[in-house]
């Protein structure tokens, strides 16, 4: 009897803390934190999640209000997690050169529940609280600051049989150099230094490490498709568009989450339809190739998008 993949329940690894409880960060009031070579200085306690920590103010055009800081009793900011100018982190999501539509429709699905996470996963759910908490007219801008920003990469992509040992830590993996394990089946991704992510550097660079063969793997899928399924370049461009130089393991859970149908927005049926054909090895060696490529850029985005609204050409 043939088991779809879309029943097939979703690899803990890429929800690292799931079953943990949800601490806000403890304040110790009045310490002072600094990152070498930032302006910026900040206490401990503003740590908390009511403001985004911004070390490099001058680096990035002036961002909404409710990019920066939280309203009322509120937490969560935009910047606090997705950092000042949308780079993100592999717990949760670049934002840079979305178009702005898409960023209001998905702050939406999770407002509304049409995108949630294969297994309960903290940062899902409190992206959800954040989109319920955001005002339209704010998410308006707040979508179009982050749009404006060329996406980047900040994970570099290995491919081996052992990694130093891994424990789920604040969403992601921590490493102790001084043990190894085996990496099996899985995308296992964390910063390289764990000082700079808890300080929320955004110069902080992830590893993500994958299985052997990886790349060459998820690039014959994204290239031929996989199962049978279309080839992720015949709607994603060459370039990858949307999805290029991002998180690995962020990019694993998307897929997971298609798979699974709780990411089920009205938009997202060409993606279930694709990753429903998606083992697990499939969705690592796709992640990895499609992590593992230069972000698109927002000049090829345009092509595409230029390219889809234009009148059909005769078919051959
Ligand atoms: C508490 C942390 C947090 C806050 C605050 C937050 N987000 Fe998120 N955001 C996340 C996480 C985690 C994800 C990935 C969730 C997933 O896919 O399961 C995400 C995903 C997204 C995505 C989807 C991106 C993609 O490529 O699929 C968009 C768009 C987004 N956030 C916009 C926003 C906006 C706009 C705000 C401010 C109103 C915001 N977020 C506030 C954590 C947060
Ligand atoms: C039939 C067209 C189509 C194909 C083929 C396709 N995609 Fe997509 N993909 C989309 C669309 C449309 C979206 C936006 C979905 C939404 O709005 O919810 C998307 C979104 C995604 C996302 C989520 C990005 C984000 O920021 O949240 C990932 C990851 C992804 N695709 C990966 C792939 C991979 C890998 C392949 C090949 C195995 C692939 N796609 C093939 C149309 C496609």
């Amino acid at each position: 009897m043939a088991i779809s993949a879309a029943a097939a329940p979703a690899p803990e690894w890429a929800f690292p803390g799931i079953g943990a409880a949800n601490r806000r960060p403890e304040p110790r009031a009045s310490e002072v934190v600094r990152l070498p070579g930032a302006p910026a200085i900040f206490h401990r306690s503003e740590f908390d999640g009511r403001q985004a920590i911004d070390w490099f103010p001058n680096a990035h055009p002036l961002a909404p209000e409710a990019v920066l800081h939280a309203k009322g009793n509120g937490f969560y900011p935009c910047g606090y997690c997705h950092l000042p100018d949308g780079r993100g982190r592999p717990e949760n999501a670049r934002l840079q050169g979305l178009p702005a539509e898409y960023i209001i429709e998905q702050v939406e699905a999770f407002a509304s529940g049409t995108r949630r996470a294969a297994v309960p996963y903290i940062p899902t759910s409190l992206m959800a609280e954040a989109a319920h908490a955001i005002q339209p007219a704010d998410l308006k801008a707040a979508a179009a600051y982050f749009s404006q920003f060329e996406p980047q990469s900040h994970t570099q992509i290995v491919e081996t049989a052992t990694i130093p040992a891994a424990t789920a830590w604040h969403f992601v993996y921590r490493f102790d150099r001084s043990g190894h394990e085996a990496l099996g089946q899985r995308i296992i991704e964390g910063p390289v230094d764990g000082e700079r992510f808890e300080l929320r550097d955004p110069e902080t660079r992830y590893i993500a490490y994958v299985p052997e063969g990886a790349v060459a793997r998820g690039r014959v899928i994204a290239e031929h498709g996989a199962s049978g399924g279309p080839a992720c370049v015949s709607c994603h461009g060459q370039a990858l568009v949307g999805i290029a130089g991002a998180s690995p393991s962020f990019l694993a859970r998307q897929l997971t989450d298609f798979r699974s149908e709780t990411r089920r927005d009205p938009d997202a049926a060409p993606m279930q339809a694709v990753a429903a054909l998606l083992t697990d090895a499939q969705i690592i060696d796709a992640a990895a190739f499609v992590g593992s490529r230069r972000p698109w850029t927002r000049a090829e985005m345009r092509k595409m998008m230029n390219k889809e609204s234009a009148p059909p050409e005769h078919h051959r």
